[in-house]
């Protein structure tokens, strides 16, 4: 009895045929759900090789709590968004194989997730039948010292990415995100940013190989895909291309003590000022020297008087006495005192950064650091904005509630690789990167649209002082309203573009023909997906 309760909630499809058709008949006995018919589940059992493969069937408390736990958007959390099939879970590679050769057998999309942040869910909802391959459980890092170099499997997250480095050496860093919870099959196949983007680019500047499952169900590496199909993983989305089994990263010097600040300023104490002069300055400085702006709402008073806060967010690589230098040459008006800076390591400042105690554990640094409803935006400047104007954008944030602004300064190596390197193409002549992230927390669609429409307007705000033809935005910051307008009468190819050029500038066409040879008949395909003809 206990056995049949389990196989209800999770089905072990294995070589074991003689238990495996018990599970079958008790599951197609329960189960109304036509795609729950003995094909796919005879097929996932005859292609399986290596051990058991566990799949998940609807309606069953270990079904919902498998696809919860990487709804990183609270959003999507609701009983109206579209729930798969199946999750199947592979624990070994060749359950990758199976679900993409099984998948593709029986007409069943499938969506690749392995951290679950995607901004607009894309990873795990789909409007037509389909199934989740979730990938958490691949998650192995290994790192090789020697040659400076780590394999990291594709649900491993970037904060255990950082952890098990810094096991091994503080010498040695990585330049990826700064939310730890982001798993890194997704952020870096679109790119990846942190405090290391001026000194070393990006993370997908930084792979040197990979290993992915191709439409066929064939492992290949960089050497068997070919550099085009590399080219594209690297920037252009992974979804679009196979399934990312692993990356073999390049691992980059980091000093054993950097140095991080944090100076808040609010309206009242001179932050539009500040925040002014930083768009001439940040892009600029030495490479070493990040300094991120994160602008919110607070209250001003006990009274609920709001005004804009302003938080200037810096690593240094190097000693507080030479970073006390810099910013008295480049930003005296910030008053920059050596009791607001803190000598630490590079791992921990990557921890202070994401909001958790510098002595975090292998456990906390992989808790999801952000819980919430949102939705995102993101845009490119490549002149300052003018200071009456940055008064326009605190007047549409205090008219908002929980609508924030990250600005990330470019410049330094990001200006240095050529745009089409890799298909992420916001280079040189950007002068940062902004990030607009409107949070809730009430369920239902009443506060999700009054959030989104502070999101838009804000947005709408900001299209003159952007970039422009095509406004540019960043694929990890997936925004499904890039060409919305574009849905109807047009080809697909041609409402692609519209985001495709946001996302990839020139480099969308390059995608569309990797695309065409990769995967001519689009098996791996979403709402953003790269399409395979023109
Ligand atoms: C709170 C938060 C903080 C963030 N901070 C940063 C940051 O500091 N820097 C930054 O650059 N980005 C940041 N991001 C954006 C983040 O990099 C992207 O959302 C990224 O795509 C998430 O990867 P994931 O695997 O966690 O998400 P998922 O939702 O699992 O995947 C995202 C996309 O990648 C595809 N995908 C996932 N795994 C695979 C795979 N194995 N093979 C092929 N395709 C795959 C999915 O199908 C989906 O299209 C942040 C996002 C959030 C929500
Ligand atoms: C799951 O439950 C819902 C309602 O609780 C029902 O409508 C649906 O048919 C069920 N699906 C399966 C596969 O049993
Ligand atoms: C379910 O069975 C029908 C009819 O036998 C078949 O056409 C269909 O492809 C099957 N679906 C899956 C997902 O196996
Ligand atoms: C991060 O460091 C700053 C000093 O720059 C400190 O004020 C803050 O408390 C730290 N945050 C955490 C979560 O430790
Ligand atoms: C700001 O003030 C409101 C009341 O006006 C209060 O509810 C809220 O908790 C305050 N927020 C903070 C961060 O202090
Ligand atoms: C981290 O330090 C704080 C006090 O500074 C302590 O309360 C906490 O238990 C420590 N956590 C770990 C994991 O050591
Ligand atoms: C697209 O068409 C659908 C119905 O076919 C309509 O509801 C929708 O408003 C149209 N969208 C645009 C942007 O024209």
């Amino acid at each position: 009895m206990p056995q049949i309760v389990a196989s209800r909630s999770k089905m072990l499809v294995s070589t074991t045929l003689s238990l495996f058709q018990i599970l079958v008949f008790s599951i197609s006995s329960a189960a109304s759900n036509p795609v729950n018919n003995e094909s796919i589940f005879q097929c996932l059992s005859t292609h399986t090789m290596h051990s058991t493969l566990p799949v998940y069937i609807p309606n069953t408390t270990s079904y919902s709590s498998i696809l919860q736990s990487f709804i990183q958007n609270l959003f999507f959390l609701s009983p109206n968004t579209p729930k798969p099939h199946l999750i199947i879970t592979p624990l070994h590679e060749s359950h990758v194989q199976t679900a993409v050769i099984c998948c593709r057998k029986h007409g069943l999309q499938i969506k690749i997730r392995s951290g679950g942040h995607d901004y607009e869910g894309l990873s795990y909802i789909s409007y037509v039948p389909f199934v989740i391959l979730d990938i958490f459980n691949l998650k192995s890092i290994s790192i090789d010292i020697g040659d400076g170099t780590a394999w990291v499997q594709a649900g491993a997250t970037v904060g255990e990415l950082y952890y098990r480095i810094a096991e091994k050496t503080p010498m040695l860093g990585f330049p990826a995100g700064v939310c730890p919870s982001v798993a890194v099959g997704g952020q870096f196949s679109g790119g990846g940013y942190g405090y290391l983007l001026r000194k070393y680019g990006l993370a997908a500047d930084n792979i040197v190989d990979a290993q992915i499952v191709n439409a066929e169900g064939e492992i290949l590496n960089r050497e068997s895909m070919g550099e085009d199909q590399f080219w594209a993983i690297r920037g252009g989305g992974g979804a679009s291309f196979g399934v990312i089994l692993s990356w073999k990263i390049k691992l980059v010097p980091v000093p054993s003590t950097v140095t991080l600040f944090t100076v808040s300023r609010t309206l009242e104490r001179g932050a539009s000022e500040l925040v002014h002069k930083w768009q001439y300055i940040a892009h600029k400085l030495p490479k070493d020297v990040v300094i991120r702006v994160l602008i919110s709402k607070v209250n001003a008073s006990q009274a609920g008087q709001k005004t804009i806060q302003v938080q200037f967010q810096t690593l240094f690589l190097g000693e507080t006495e030479q970073l006390l230098s810099v910013m008295e040459q480049s930003f005296p008006e910030l008053g920059l005192k050596p009791e607001d800076c803190v000598e630490t390591s590079w791992f921990q400042s990557a921890l202070n950064f994401s909001g958790l105690p510098m002595n975090a554990s292998l456990s906390t640094v992989t808790v999801n650091s952000f819980i919430g409803s949102f939705k995102g935006k993101s845009d490119y400047v490549k002149e300052p904005i003018s200071e009456s104007r940055l008064q326009g954008i605190w007047k549409n944030i205090l008219e908002a509630d929980n609508l924030n602004m990250f600005l990330t300064p470019y410049g330094g190596r990001m200006s240095e690789i050529p745009t089409s390197e890799i298909p992420f193409p916001h280079r040189e002549g950007n002068i940062y990167q902004v990030s607009y992230l409107v949070i809730w927390n009430e369920k239902g669609t009443k506060a999700a649209k009054k959030s989104i429409a502070w999101l838009r307007t804000l947005y709408k705000y900001m299209e003159p002082y952007v970039s422009k033809s095509p406004r540019s935005a960043y694929l990890n910051y997936r925004d499904i309203d890039l060409g919305h307008e574009f849905q109807n009468g047009t080809s697909s190819y041609a409402k692609a573009k519209v985001w495709g050029s946001s996302y990839f500038g020139n480099n969308f066409d390059r995608l569309v023909q990797v695309k065409s040879k990769v995967d001519p008949y689009n098996f791996f395909r979403n709402e953003q997906g790269i399409p395979p003809v023109k």
